[in-house]
């Protein structure tokens, strides 16, 4: 049904968009006065890390607290890693305990904002890092209580509270593994993952707030946990004490989160966990139907995220960190959690939307809160542009010296929109690319030391070797093609949940002669200096406002609809969101085309995948564009969906199935 070969005549943007970010020729150095500073600026750092990574990347990790030092740096058996083999550490100690005891080399920093959080409706709460320290020993205790073990998988299904930070420590001090779904997901999504793991306790909220809205997750858990055997209880956080909010109970399985801390002991022993023990699953989109539970271990993953947190962000103990991803997103997880609280940093949280109640959201929050780092998305920085400049204007972002971008290529317009008006021309900006697979980040300027262009994110972090490789796996020196990864690195996903052989398969064997090569799923060009330019991903998987949705899951839950017959999707190139989902769907017997049809199926992946998916457009036609061997032709979709002029049809079975497509989809256009 569909073209699961590698393609890079399928990447998103075409040689003619290559030809014009190639030619981009701004430049920009470290402003002086931010390079004073900074953690790091010298070159000579990619050549001691390349000389012996293993030695530089122990050197990283004997900055965190071990319980147990390790035996070995790294095991490698292609393609499975071990990293600080028989080393102990426990992440919640380091994110934590070790801010609140004094030893040596470390401040107390028992009395700093750990997070400062606010929520839409303009609440707020201020953690300290004793007020987490106390929270975190609690709700593990609460978890313990309940019968959590090490091992165990806890789901957690929350909005952006602190709650939902507490309960990933919580969660890590006991060696137990935690699964965020994201509160936008569905409640077939949050079933599938919690069954596929085995969750024994899910921990959700009664409501959360977007965009003025109460979006009810406690109902989605309870629909979502019909179907699910391994979950015994349920512990809820009530958003606010006051709203007279109302939700189901389930007698002896549901539990109100602030009854059960009220009751818990408030330190809980730290489990002494393996550096390779599991510290998460989290479930990202791939090019079958079936998400993939991406699993990352402790040492080797804190590692990395401590890491590249302090020298990409040059995170410093003054800084205000504010990175905009919800914890439901691998970037949430490094970049909210694990990497700036081992570091030790302030964070601010915000739950809600940046429209709400105005347009200047983001920019009042960075001014009241005198946020210094920002960390947000191209397809955020797209729709501020959009909004126009008056809104930034209007507020005092004088505190910011450093902007980062993640989850997309970034255009050069939003990156010079970004320095010029966030920034003030003052700031550094880091584009950083990154996977859920790669734990953190691998490719990106060091702000004090790289000159950087607007639309590239330079060069892989010291200790990464990143190269671009053609079809045939040979290294491509400037030019373009595949991004590989040709060591292994510390916060490298360890396999994919349950199923070890996809993990080979789809990361690790795209070069039959290189087992020990990672296919990254991105298409890259890199310039004569050896700056990398992203280009999107080469496989069928769409990239919308920087989430990953997998054409065959929209696919999957379009022919799950009673009167679908067949469908292809295609992301298609969107203003702000990057893409958008465009669904071609033919229809069975006894069925028409209709406007409430195609509305009635775009609820339907709504419903079944999270809002994320709902495709913006479905076209209905009589034939989808196959090859003689019955594959669809996405990249003549893609053609049709985007107006364009069509690609070559030769190959075709039928040429005829498009034209009338493009006919079609032109009248409805106008
Ligand atoms: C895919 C990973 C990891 C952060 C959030 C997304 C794309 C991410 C960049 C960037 C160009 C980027 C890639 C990658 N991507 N950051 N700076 N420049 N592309 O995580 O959902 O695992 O998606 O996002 O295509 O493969 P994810």
């Amino acid at each position: 049904m569909k073209n699961s070969k590698t393609d890079l005549s399928q990447t998103v943007v075409s040689q003619s968009a290559i030809d014009v970010l190639l030619q981009e020729n701004r430049k920009f150095p470290p402003p002086a006065d931010f390079q004073k500073n900074a953690w790091i600026k010298d070159e000579a750092i990619y050549e001691k890390a390349a000389k012996d990574p293993e030695a530089y990347w122990a050197a990283w990790a004997s900055e965190l607290q071990w319980m147990k030092p390790w035996k070995k740096i790294l095991d490698w058996k292609p393609p499975h890693a071990e990293w600080f083999v028989g080393g102990k550490i426990n992440a919640s100690v380091n994110c934590v305990d070790r801010h609140v005891f004094s030893q040596t080399g470390h401040h107390d920093k028992r009395n700093k904002a750990a997070v400062i959080w606010e929520g839409e409706p303009g609440d707020t709460r201020t953690l300290t890092y004793w007020d987490l320290y106390r929270e975190v020993n609690q709700c593990a205790n609460v978890l313990k209580k309940l019968g959590i073990q090490k091992g165990d998988c806890v789901g957690l299904y929350l909005p952006l509270i602190p709650e939902l930070l507490i309960a990933c420590l919580a969660c890590a001090r006991l060696g137990a593994v935690h699964s965020v779904v994201f509160g936008g997901f569905s409640a077939e999504s949050l079933r599938d993952r919690m069954n596929d793991a085995q969750a024994k306790l899910v921990i959700t909220a009664d409501f959360g707030w977007r965009r003025g809205n109460q979006i009810h997750l406690k109902k989605v858990t309870d629909e979502a946990l019909q179907g699910v055997n391994s979950v015994k209880n349920v512990i809820v956080v009530q958003r606010s004490a006051n709203s007279g909010f109302q939700c189901a109970f389930q007698e002896g399985r549901d539990y109100w989160w602030h009854q059960l801390m009220k009751e818990a002991d408030s330190y809980c022993e730290p489990a002494e966990t393996d550096a390779e023990d599991m510290l998460f699953i989290l479930y990202t989109s791939g090019t079958t139907g079936k998400p993939k539970g991406i699993v990352h271990t402790t040492g080797g993953y804190l590692t990395g995220v401590y890491a590249t947190t302090k020298w990409i962000f040059d995170l410093k103990d003054e800084d205000v960190y504010w990175c905009t991803a919800d914890i439901g997103w691998i970037t949430g997880h490094s970049y909210v959690i694990y990497g700036p609280l081992s570091n030790g940093a302030t964070v601010l949280m915000y739950e809600g939307a940046p429209d709400w109640p105005e347009k200047n959201r983001f920019w009042k929050l960075i001014e009241k809160y005198g946020v210094t780092i920002f960390y947000t998305a191209p397809t955020a920085i797209r729709a501020f542009m959009k909004w126009g400049n008056d809104f930034p204007a209007g507020c005092d972002l004088s505190s910011l010296r450093l902007l980062g971008s993640v989850g997309e290529p970034i255009n050069p317009e939003a990156w010079m929109w970004y320095q010029e008006h966030i920034g003030r021309k003052k700031c550094p900006v880091v584009d950083t690319w990154w996977q859920t697979e790669t734990g953190s980040i691998l490719i990106s300027p060091l702000p004090g030391m790289t000159v950087t262009k607007p639309g590239s994110a330079t060069k892989p972090f010291p200790g990464i070797s990143a190269e671009i490789l053609n079809e045939a796996g040979e290294r491509i020196e400037t030019g373009g093609g595949y991004v590989a990864l040709t060591k292994p690195w510390p916060s490298m996903l360890r396999t994919i949940f349950n199923d070890d052989e996809r993990y080979v398969k789809q990361y690790w064997s795209k070069w039959p002669s290189k087992k020990d090569v990672y296919f990254a799923g991105d298409g890259a060009n890199r310039d004569q200096e050896g700056y990398f330019w992203f280009m999107g991903r080469v496989d069928d998987v769409m990239n919308v406002a920087g989430h990953r949705i997998g054409t065959m899951e929209v696919e999957s839950a379009l022919v799950d609809h009673p009167a679908v017959a067949e469908a292809a999707v295609v992301g298609k190139a969107h203003d702000i969101k990057g893409q958008a989902v465009a669904a071609f769907v033919t229809l069975k017997s006894g069925h028409k085309p209709s406007e409430e049809l195609a509305k009635a199926l775009k609820e339907h992946v709504a419903k079944k995948i999270g809002s994320i998916a709902r495709p913006e457009a479905v076209l209905f036609s009589a034939d989808l564009p196959k090859t003689r061997s019955g594959k669809i032709m996405r990249r003549l979709l893609r053609d049709i969906a985007e107006g364009k002029a069509l690609g070559d049809t030769t190959t075709l079975a039928d040429p005829a199935v498009v034209e009338n497509l493009k006919k079609q989809y032109e009248s409805l256009e106008s």
